[in-house]
């Protein structure tokens, strides 16, 4: 495994992490067995894996208890864990208010069963919220000791330059992935530029680069991956087109198509970590040698064509 460390901060973390959102939450997939959600933290774990991202609306809170449950076993300092806050599930509104963050800081650390987070997220704007004010509360949080590192998720470039103003974010958490460059053009270069992590989400494309979906796959009605652009009627199809494409050249290279999605994130500029989902424990083993894949300029140039 190779570790990084989140920007302006000392947390070591694991290039390679573990997004749980199939970990308890029911709200997303069909069908999840929670033993396995479980049993895929402490595999994680086990195997080397020191991130674990969650979210509180992840199964409504159910995904930051199996979290916390699983991680129980293992010393405070052997793992970092992200969660985020301001999805109100209960209300299904967004809030980055300053009193419902407070609130929901303390509800994600008693259902975590933890003292404190390694990074907190506003997992999203809201409507009304200066991000400024969300932030400062955050800056609170962290002198209150509740939490250590600072993120924001899905914003854009105006949200992030304002969330920034002060220099206080580590972390930025977007979708990135091989068929989704869209914040190479200006995220990207501006977290270079402003010493801040990029932890990529998505990064297997929600599944359609871990080798295993032909264009006759479908999803399960109960699925949030049916509201994604890239699960559409005919985008699916040319995507499914590319993964071939690539898998080709990950086949050459002796690896998987998963592990050479992974690596070529963790070789773009700004990407201190790649947070792939699972469902079952040997998806997460079979990701863990992405950490260690050296792709050269020339697997860089093929991967480029076929990307371009
Ligand atoms: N900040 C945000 O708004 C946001 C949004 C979405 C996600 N996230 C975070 O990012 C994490 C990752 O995103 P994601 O899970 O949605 O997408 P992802 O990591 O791109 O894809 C995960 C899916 O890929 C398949 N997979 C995983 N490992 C595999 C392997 N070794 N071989 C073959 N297939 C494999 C599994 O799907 P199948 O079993 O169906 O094939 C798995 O559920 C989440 O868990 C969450 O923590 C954050």
């Amino acid at each position: 495994m190779k570790y990084t460390v989140l920007k302006k901060t000392d947390i070591r973390i694991s290039a390679i992490g573990l997004g749980t959102n199939a970990v308890g939450g029911h709200n997303l997939y069909d069908g999840l067995e929670e033993k396995d959600g479980r049993e895929m933290v402490r595999t994680a774990i086990g195997h080397g894996v020191t991130f674990f991202d969650t979210a509180d609306s992840y199964g409504h809170g159910r995904s930051e208890e199996l979290v916390g449950e699983a991680l129980k076993d293992y010393g405070r300092s052997q793992y970092v864990l992200a969660t985020k806050g301001g999805s109100d599930w209960r209300t299904k509104t967004k809030n980055i208010s300053p009193a419902y963050l407070k609130k929901a800081l303390d509800d994600s650390l008693s259902r975590l069963g933890l003292e404190y987070v390694d990074l907190y997220y506003l997992h999203h704007m809201d409507k009304t919220t200066p991000v400024g004010e969300a932030v400062a509360e955050l800056v609170r949080q962290k002198e209150a000791g509740k939490i250590r590192a600072i993120g924001v998720s899905n914003v854009t470039l105006d949200e992030l330059k304002e969330a920034n103003a002060h220099g206080d974010v580590n972390a930025v958490q977007l979708a990135y992935h091989m068929l989704d460059r869209s914040i190479e053009k200006e995220i990207l270069p501006y977290c270079v530029e402003n010493d801040i992590s990029i932890v990529a989400y998505g990064p297997l494309a929600f599944g359609l680069l871990g080798g295993t979906y032909s264009s006759d796959f479908r999803l399960a009605p109960g699925d949030f991956r049916n509201r994604l652009p890239l699960f559409q009627h005919g985008t699916f199809e040319r995507a499914i087109g590319t993964a071939e494409a690539l898998k080709k050249v990950a086949s050459e290279k002796g690896t998987t198509l998963p592990n050479l999605a992974l690596a070529w994130l963790l070789a773009q500029p700004g990407v201190d970590a790649v947070i792939p989902g699972g469902k079952r424990p040997e998806q997460v083993t079979g990701n863990i040698p992405a950490a260690d894949l050296v792709l050269t300029e020339e697997d860089l140039a093929k991967i480029a064509v076929i990307l371009d």
